[in-house]
Parts: C-alpha cells; sequence; structure tokens
C-alpha cells in the first residue's frame, strides 16, 4: 500500500485504530524516519477523540522505551520503540508481556523479540527519498492473519 501524504497515514491509522483491542500487538518494522511514529501519533489521536479525551503530546519512547497512555473507558496504549534493547530479555526487564493484556501494544522496531509474539500484524514502512514514496506492506499472524486494507 503506498502512502501518498501524512493524511494518507493518518487515514490508515484511523482505519486500524477501530479494529484495536487489549492485549492486541502491533509492530512496527522499517528504517528510521520512516513512519512509524507518525502512525502512532495518528492512532491515539484518533482514539483520544473518539473518547473525548484531551489530545496530549505523543512523543517518540526512543529514550524511556514505552510511554503509557490512558484513553479512559478502560482503555490504554502502551507505546513501545525497542531501538536502544540490545538482548530479547530485555523486554522482560521492562515488564511487556506482564502488562500487555491491559493494553494495546504498539511496538517499534520490535525484530529483537519477533519470536516472543505468535498474534500480531506487523506493518512494515519503507521510505524511498528518491521518489519520495513510501508505502507499507502488512504480516498478520493469529486474528491479524490476511490482514489487508483497501486504499
Ligand atoms: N506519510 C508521510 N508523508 C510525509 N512525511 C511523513 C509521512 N510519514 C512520516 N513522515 C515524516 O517523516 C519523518 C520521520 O517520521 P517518524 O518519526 O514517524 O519516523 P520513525 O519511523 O518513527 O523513525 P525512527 O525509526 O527514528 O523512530 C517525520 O518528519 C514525519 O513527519
Ligand atoms: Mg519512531
Amino acid at each position: 500500500m503506498e502512502l501518498k501524504s501524512l493524511d494518507s497515514t493518518k487515514k490508515f491509522a484511523e482505519a486500524v485504530a477501530i479494529n484495536l483491542k487489549l492485549n492486541d500487538f502491533i509492530l512496527l518494522s522499517g528504517n528510521l524516519g520512516t513512519g512509524k511514529t507518525t502512525f502512532t501519533r495518528f492512532l491515539i489521536q484518533y482514539l483520544q477523540q473518539k473518547n473525548q479525551r484531551p489530545l496530549e503530546e505523543i512523543v517518540s519512547p526512543t529514550f524511556n522505551i514505552v510511554q503509557y497512555y490512558d484513553l479512559g473507558k478502560n482503555l490504554k496504549v502502551a507505546h513501545y520503540d525497542f531501538y536502544r534493547l540490545k538482548k530479547e530479555k530485555e523486554i522482560l526487564n521492562i515488564g511487556l508481556f506482564d502488562t500487555a493484556k491491559d493494553f494495546i501494544n504498539i511496538i517499534e522496531w520490535p525484530e529483537i523479540a519477533m519470536n516472543s509474539f505468535n498474534d500480531f500484524l506487523q506493518i512494515k514502512f519503507t521510505y524511498d527519498p528518491d521518489k519520495d514514496l513510501r508505502s507499507l506492506e502488512f504480516n498478520g499472524k493469529g486474528k491479524w492473519l490476511g490482514f489487508d486494507i483497501n486504499d
């Protein structure tokens, strides 16, 4: 799927958001600057709006590894960035699997922990600066098997 503008990222993020439930895992793969945090920002802001919550600033969790958002009505989002993690067992220290069932879990740079997930939607972001072309590919497992979206 091609992303022609920030607005396409927004629309796509909202289409994913309406399908999300607690304990879901959305894995965001792709090189630096391909749009993973941007997608997450639109997704969380959409849920904040839908739940009549004040719009918070959605910052990249690159340095603190995880950022939590309380959206009311028992809905919470955990936004992870594993970029700085070096060993798979470090994800145990950050409590990912203790808290997963109470959150919608969104993970940038999930590669270090791919073996730990069996039910997820992986979205692969690519950006070709020469053509200024951004695109997405999907890899769904479990309930996300065969996920695709009409663009
Ligand atoms: N669909 C889009 N159209 C135009 N610009 C975009 C789009 N998506 C993202 N960008 C821009 O690309 C830049 C990098 O985006 P972003 O921070 O989301 O990347 P990232 O994949 O999270 O990077 P990192 O791996 O460093 O966390 C930002 O300036 C953002 O505004
Ligand atoms: Mg990012």
